[in-house]
């Protein structure tokens, strides 16, 4: 019998990655591995963002911290650690990151079948503002033969080819949220334990919210579909009430609202960038990925973000996801316009 309400069987992402494993036969341990270095790499940035404001004292005169260090940049600092926990793994072939033009290489001995991509620091603009921040990260198995090595063509694979994808975000606290292929499951990070804990287990995302979340300063740059929409969404004229407007500019932040209230997420395509600005591979795949399995939908305008087939690395795209009656609500209006 129990003597506290305290919870001594709770659930960690270990716990969960572990159970996962033994529920296939010829498993063979190395996407929880894989997972495992992940989770200490965010680990390690929550624990460097939450020291930044100290951290950038230390550095105030000059470029060096109290230990002699150079002082890096919390995105610099992020993409290491990823890169150093990934690489050490032994479970990845090749990975792509938002502040290395060139794919990263492993050394063929120590290449695995998995193949990552990722952002180690989105919305890095918020930083220094204290607003909340986070990494992106995607998963793929490796196309070429383990005795060849990879290729860039590993990395240049589908959306609807990823294995997992996921994301931690930094805010008032650490949450990892993370799709292995079935259900979304949000974990907290407990920072006596340094361990995250299942909080949010199958996330579902409303059908219908009632928050729209864009960057409003480049409307003079939209398409009449997106004016049309949002406008829509201002002036109602079916009798409903307007939405609220929510827009942080951490696409991570952004995103996870919109998972857990509903509503609508919109960086689209427009006159300045009529490519998009966010990137396919470590931004918009890993989000639509999650949004998708979690009952939401993801769009460029013209198709579904899963759907693209990138070309380079740096790919841009545009991206409107969340709730999927909002999401079909203006793939609507982007039809009529066509
Ligand atoms: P990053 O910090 O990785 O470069 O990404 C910033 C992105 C994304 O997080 C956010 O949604 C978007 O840029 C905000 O852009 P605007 O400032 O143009 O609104
Ligand atoms: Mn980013
Ligand atoms: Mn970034």
């Amino acid at each position: 019998m129990s003597h506290t309400a305290i919870n001594t069987n709770f659930v960690t992402l270990t716990r969960n990655l572990v159970f996962e494993q033994q529920q296939v036969k010829e498993a063979s341990g190395d996407f929880t591995l894989l997972l495992s270095s992940i989770q200490t790499a965010c680990k390690f940035i929550s624990s460097k963002v939450k020291k930044a404001g100290i951290a950038k004292l230390y550095g105030h005169h000059g470029t060096e911290n109290s230990s002699g260090d150079q002082v890096k940049k919390l995105d610099i600092l992020s993409n290491e650690v990823f890169v150093n926990c990934l690489r050490s793994s032994g479970k990845v072939a090749i990975m792509a990151s938002e502040e290395e033009d060139k794919p990263i290489e492993v050394e063929i001995k120590n290449q695995g079948k998995y193949v990552v991509s990722f952002d180690p620091l989105d919305g890095s603009s918020n930083i220094d503002a204290n607003v909340s921040i986070g990494s992106i990260f995607a998963i793929w198995r490796r196309q070429t033969e383990e005795e060849t090595g990879a290729t860039i063509e590993d990395l240049l694979q589908d959306g609807r080819s990823l294995v997992a994808a996921g994301y931690c975000l930094y805010g008032s606290s650490t949450h990892l949220v993370l799709c292995t292929g079935h259900q979304v499951n949000g974990y907290t990070l407990d920072p006596s334990l340094g361990e995250f804990l299942l909080t949010h287990p199958d996330i579902k995302i409303p059908k219908r919210g009632n928050i729209y979340s864009i960057n409003e300063g480049n409307s003079t740059y939209w398409d009449e579909s997106v004016k049309e929409y949002i406008q829509a969404k201002k002036f109602p004229t079916d009798g409903t009430s307007p939405y609220s407007l929510r827009y942080i500019g951490s696409m991570v932040a952004d995103v996870h609202r919109t998972l857990l209230y509903g509503g609508i997420f919109l960086y689209p395509t427009d006159k300045r960038s009529p490519k998009g600005k966010l990137r396919v591979l470590y931004e918009c795949f890993p989000m639509a990925y999650i949004v998708e399995k979690a009952g939401g939908k993801a769009i460029t305008g013209e198709c579904n973000v899963l759907d693209i087939k990138p070309k380079s690395i740096h790919e841009r795209c545009g991206i409107i996801c969340g709730s999927v009656e909002d999401v079909t609500e203006i793939e609507n209006i982007y039809k009529t316009h066509k």
